[in-house]
């Protein structure tokens, strides 16, 4: 049987500071089960216990995923001391006794689906190759996408330091000698890996936005900077989605 103490969980479930969540169980503001208990070293089961604060039950989340439509601009980092975070962007007092962090990395000027969550063990799942959980691009390119360059896609393209990248799907929505539009499909999360890829058939991006993340899409009613929490069976088709 897990347990917590009793501060600890009031603290990591509201975002009230263990000191303000230990003065409130003083206080008797907090029940346990319907009783109240004044001893923040109670040790509770999360799982089980009906603990409230101030008449309001908890609704206990070992765990927060939260989905992002990253805007430009906008470091992929938990916190950077001159620079606006991803993380900084999810603000609700909620969520501020949670070391919360990216899956991943975009980078600073592509937009779209990026995960904010703190949980390690989801993050690594939804990162490694292994899992084969595919990430999905729209890209905008300059220059004309040729059967060449989606052949190379196909086979894996190799970047100029000698990395090789796994197979990568290309499927052309426009294309001009001006600018092309496509979805790229990667499993993988290498350092500016969809420019990088682009730039071995000398066609630089131009834009660039994640759509989806496995066999789940980006919400389209969030806007840039908008976020919310993921239901558990959006968590599980990421993670079950296999190629
Ligand atoms: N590939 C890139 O080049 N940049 C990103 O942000 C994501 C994938």
């Amino acid at each position: 049987m897990p347990t917590d103490r009793l501060d600890k969980f009031i603290s990591s479930q509201s975002g009230i500071s263990r000191k303000e969540s230990r003065i409130a169980i003083k206080q008797g503001k907090v029940t346990v089960n319907r009783m109240i208990c004044t001893d923040p070293q109670t040790k509770v089961d999360p799982q089980t216990c009906k603990i409230s604060l101030d008449n309001v039950l908890f609704n206990y989340k070992k765990n927060v995923y939260i989905m992002l439509n990253k805007p430009k601009g906008v470091l992929s980092a938990s916190m950077d001391k001159n620079r606006e975070t991803v993380v900084s962007l999810v603000n609700d007092e909620q969520y501020k006794n949670r070391n919360l962090f990216p899956v991943g990395r975009l980078d600073k000027d592509t937009t779209g689906f990026l995960i904010i969550t703190d949980d390690g063990d989801f993050a690594h799942k939804v990162i490694s190759p292994k899992s084969k959980i595919e990430k999905k691009y729209l890209v905008t390119v300059e220059g004309k996408i040729d059967v060449s360059t989606m052949r190379k896609f196909a086979l894996g393209i190799t970047l100029a330091d000698g990395t090789a990248c796994l197979p990568a799907k290309l499927n052309i929505l426009n294309n001009s000698t001006d600018k092309s539009v496509a979805e790229v499909t990667i499993m993988e999360g290498k350092y500016h890996q969809i420019k990088r890829m682009f730039g071995m058939v000398d066609l630089p991006v131009v834009e660039l936005s994640r759509l989806s993340i496995g066999r789940l899409k980006l919400d389209k009613t969030l806007r840039e900077g908008e976020y919310r929490e993921m239901e558990i069976f959006e968590i599980q088709t990421i993670l079950h989605t296999r190629q």
